[in-house]
This record gives C-alpha cells, structure tokens and sequence, in this order.
C-alpha cells in the first residue's frame, strides 16, 4: 500500500517558510520526469525549524514493514563535501512525535538513489502520521523526486528489502585524515622506552635480549559493565573479557540516584558498587562514576517529586545526595559524572535556577577531592547534522560553569550512533570546538545501532583511530560490550551467543594490537634497548646468560627509565 500517493509533489513546506522555497521542476534522464527543487536560504537553530511536510492519510500498524524509495541531488550546497543533506522521518504528526524512522541522507551533484527499510514502531490511525523531509541546516539547494513510500503490512519482512549502505564522509581508505592520524597517534600516544641491562656488579649488558609485552594503555579504553555480573559466581565470560579488553569501566546503572533510592527494587545498592568497584580494581580496571545528578523528573526518584513546590527543600535534597553519595564513594572512582544531559533534563534547574550546577560540582569536589568531575550529554559527535541545537547548548552550559568558577575537569560526550555516522574530519572539528575549554575530553558512552555489521566496523574502527589521535581526548568508554547486556542489545563487539562480531574484531586488532607495543631485541654495546612505545603498563622480560627475569614497567611521557639488574 502506497503511503505518499502523490509523491514528492505533495509534500509542502512547513514551519518557518519564509527561509526557503519550493517548486516542481522538470528532469530528465530518470525514471521520474519531475522533482521537487528546495532553496534554503537561511541557516536554521533546528532541523524542524523548516521542513516538507505530507500527512499520511492511511492507517499504519506497529511492526509495518516499510521502504521508502527516494533520489536527492544537489544543486548548491555550501558544505565542503559539496553535498546536501536532508532527513527523511515518519512521526506521529502530534507530541510526543513517535518516530518510526529517521534517516539522514546526503548527495552530491549526481542523482543519488535511497532505500530506506523500516518497521513501524507503534501504530498511527488514518491521518495520525506524517512524512517529513528536514532542511532546518545550513542553506542549500537541492532536488528531490522519484519518491515512493510502500507499506508491505506483515506480508514482507525487512531482510526482504532492499537496503542504501550508509557512508560517513572519510571512509575510503585514501582519505587523508588517516595519515594525518597516524602522525599524531606515533606523537602523542608515544614515548621512549628505555631498558637499561645490567650485570650482578652493575656492569650493563649488551646483546641482552629484551622483549616488550604492553599489558594496558594509559589511554582510557573502557565499557560500561553490571556491578552485580561481576561480583555473582558464574558469568565467566563476561568477567574474562571485561579484564582482557579494558583498563577502564562505568556502571551502567548502579550509582544512579533512581535505583539507589529503591525506585528499580532490590539489589540497587552502594555496596553492590562498592563491591563491584572492588573486582574492577583487583583487574587493574579504574573506574569512571556514573551519575550523580540527572536533572528531570524522569530520571530523579519517585521521592523527590513532592518537593517541587518546595525549592529550598528540593535544593537541599540533591545537595545531600550529592554529598552522601560522592563521599560513599571518596577515593575509589577516577571521574563523576556530576551532570547528565542538561539539553533536554533541566527541571530541576528550571525550578532551582541554572547555578544549581556549580553548587553540586562544589558539593562532589568537597566531599571527594581525587575524583575528576565531569559533565555529560549525547548528540554532541553523534545526531548528525542535526544536532547543531544540542552542541550549541552544550557549549553555553559548559561556559556558564567556567565562567561560574566550577571546579570541573572534564567533557563527557556520549557516542550514541544510529544512521547518522560522523566521519572523522567532523569528529576532529567538533572535538576542537570543546576542546578550547582546556578539559580532558571522554567519549563515555559509545555503541552503534545500525544492521550492517561490516559499516559498524569499519566506522568503530575509524572512530576509535580519530579519537586516540586527538590531544584532548583521554579515553573512550562503550555502552556495554555485550548484546546479553546492552541497552539495545545491539552492543559493539560480542553478539549474545558470544560470537565476535566484525567490530568487535575491529576493536580487538586496535586496542589489542596496533596501538599496544609488543616489540623485542638485544641491548645495544651500552647495555641499553630502546624503543619508542605506547605510553602504558608493560612486562618486560630480559633474557641473557641463560637466565631470564621480567618486571612490570609504567611508560608515561617524561617518566623515568627502566634499569634491571640481572642476578
Ligand atoms: C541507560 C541504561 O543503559 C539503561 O539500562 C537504563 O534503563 C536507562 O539508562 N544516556 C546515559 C545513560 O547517560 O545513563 C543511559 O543509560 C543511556 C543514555
């Protein structure tokens, strides 16, 4: 059943009109002798701020297999790439604007054809839904046709039809981002490592054979893990890997106030942290604090509720949460995320007044002095182009706290991917823009949720390079590694029989291989071996005369170097 009857022809503008035009024009060479030029002539704050717009007069139920069929070209685009970019969403046409698909789709000056496969996520009754094209970006003109939009019900399941590859700007492997990485990557993730060999008297050694075995990086490399998975008999696997690929962890769920205060039911307590911190660290795992203040009534207990007419009351109670909690934990964790997703959680500071923040980033600071504080929120690298509204915000709020004297430390930047993939040149861009700051900068909650295997690997390939080469960055933390426990069941790297998936193989040859130093050979005539190495834990193992010995070794930049005296 066809759900746009009229094409492209029947969609209208909508929302601030007056920044754009549109009009039937005709083509030639396709399969469609018209198309709908669109002239933006004016940069939007929000992708909805202008957009085409055409009711879907049929009744559409949850779990619909949907394809819709579309052609884009450009005609002016003012992007570096050349391209222009539009995205296609059926939403309920009324709050809360349930969407069954958003699509980002970009194209150059050649006709570009789209399959876009999705399911209805909920159902719509006749007239409920519409079909948007957003242009709310920068300006741009661009040529759209061809379009279909086929309802196939249950008859067809979604593997059944045909799919467009996404793609990111930088994925080729001539892209010139790759090389400019490496340079950086060899600069700043490196030292010298020196081994100087020595005998029984003091006397160095040479042709000693020395053999580099790096155990961790000092870089962040991290996921988010289940307090109780850890500390429970059994769940070997989880356990296993959780040591072998990671050096840092987050709790998904068990510092958040809700579960604390007893809103999730049994089993959500300090201890169960506290134990669970215990494991990580006795793997040699640090562990980010994940969250103190999430500041909508959504994400706060059921208990605070009541005290929304009672602002000093309400003032007060977070401040003791703050203060209870990051004092539990004084010592054990190496950040906090103090704040959480002020974009779109903000009634708390609606009622309290935005300096509220400083006053829980103080709170935490006093009460546990070792932890960098941090703040939080999604769609900062992610959302595509539009999330320019959510960057902007997070820019003023972190200024404000500047500017306020919070004693804050670093920025959290989520990581969420869905079909807008940001290709590294952006990720670098929108790094720099934070990174003025002068924070550390965490990506703390990255996981892909798109089908195509093969693309996520590629893309957590190329993201994790982009990231581990910028100045700023000091780690990167995935929302879970599992499928067996994820948010979406769609984590990056084990499906949830445990098998590898190719992201997974990605991060494994990454994060275990290429950026670890595993390298050996004899001491030269001054009894010295030296590399340079990836900054991070080592076992070095120094063989000669027979007998061997290895030690542990810390490389960090100007640290000192290694002497071993051999008996
Ligand atoms: C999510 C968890 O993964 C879920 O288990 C929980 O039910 C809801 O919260 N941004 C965040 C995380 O900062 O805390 C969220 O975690 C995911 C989005």
């Amino acid at each position: 059943m066809e759900l746009s009857e009229a094409g492209i022809e029947s969609f209208k503008l909508q929302g601030k009109t007056e920044r754009a035009t549109a009009q039937m024009v005709a083509v030639e060479g396709q399969p469609f002798a018209r198309a709908l030029r669109v002239e933006v002539k004016e940069k939007s704050g929000n992708p909805w701020d202008v957009q085409l717009q055409q009711r879907v007069e049929k009744p559409v139920q949850v779990g619909d297999v949907i394809l819709a069929t579309l052609y884009l070209k450009a005609e002016a685009s003012h992007e570096e790439s050349g391209e222009v970019q539009t995205e296609l969403v059926m939403e309920l046409g009324r709050e809360p604007w349930s969407k069954s698909v958003s699509y980002p789709v970009r194209a150059g000056q050649e006709w570009r054809k789209f399959y876009v496969r999705y399911q209805a996520q909920r159902s719509y009754a006749a007239g409920e839904a519409q079909l948007l094209f957003r242009l709310g970006f920068t300006p741009q003109t661009l040529l759209l046709g061809g379009l279909t939009v086929e309802n196939f019900g249950s008859q067809l399941a979604l593997a059944d039809l045909p799919t467009t590859r996404l793609t990111y700007p930088g994925m080729e492997p001539e892209a010139p981002w790759r090389a400019a990485a490496a340079e950086r990557i060899e600069k700043l993730r490196k030292a010298e490592l020196a081994v100087a060999v020595r005998d029984r008297q003091g006397k160095p050694v040479p042709g000693a054979l020395v053999q580099l075995h790096q155990t961790k990086q000092e870089f962040g490399f991290g996921s988010a893990v289940v307090a109780q998975t850890l500390t429970r008999p059994g769940n070997d696997k989880y356990k296993a890997l959780t040591a072998e690929l990671f050096n840092t962890a987050v709790f998904e769920n068990n510092l958040k106030w809700q579960p604390l205060a007893g809103d999730w039911g049994e089993g959500w307590t300090v201890e169960a942290a506290l134990k669970g911190q215990q494991w990580l660290s006795e793997h040699g795992i640090q562990t980010r604090g994940h969250v103190l203040v999430w500041p909508s009534w959504r994400n706060l207990p059921r208990s605070l509720k009541p005290l929304a007419k009672e602002p000093e009351k309400l003032r007060a109670a977070v401040s003791q949460h703050v203060t209870e909690l990051t004092t539990a934990m004084r010592g054990k964790l190496v950040h906090w995320d103090v704040l959480n997703e002020p974009f779109d959680n903000h009634d708390l500071m609606d009622i309290l007044g935005e300096d509220v923040m400083v006053d829980w980033y103080r709170a935490a600071r006093a009460a546990d002095p070792s932890a960098k504080l941090f703040i939080n929120d999604y769609a900062i690298l992610s959302g595509g182009p539009g999330a320019t509204p959510h960057r902007d915000n997070y820019e003023r709020v972190i200024k404000l706290l500047v500017d306020k004297g919070a004693p804050f430390d670093g920025i959290g930047m989520q990581g969420h991917f869905g079909s807008a993939l940001t290709g590294p040149e952006d990720v670098l861009k929108l790094l720099d823009r934070y990174a003025k700051f002068g924070k550390q900068i965490w990506i703390t909650e990255y996981d892909i949720d798109i089908d195509d295997e093969a693309l996520a690997a590629q893309f957590t390939s190329d993201f994790y390079t982009t990231l581990f080469s910028h100045p700023a960055v000091g780690g990167i933390v995935m929302w879970g590694f599992w499928d067996g426990a994820h948010w979406h069941k769609n984590a990056p790297l084990y499906r949830q029989d445990w098998s590898l998936k190719p992201a997974g193989q990605a991060y494994r040859d990454l994060v275990l291989g290429k950026f670890r130093t595993s390298e050996g050979g004899p001491t030269d005539a001054s009894g010295t071996f030296k590399r340079r190495a990836f900054l991070g834990s080592y076992e070095v193992t120094v063989t000669a005369a027979g007998q061997s010995k290895t030690v542990p070794f810390v490389l960090r930049a100007g640290g000192p170097a290694l002497s071993v005296s051999l008996d």
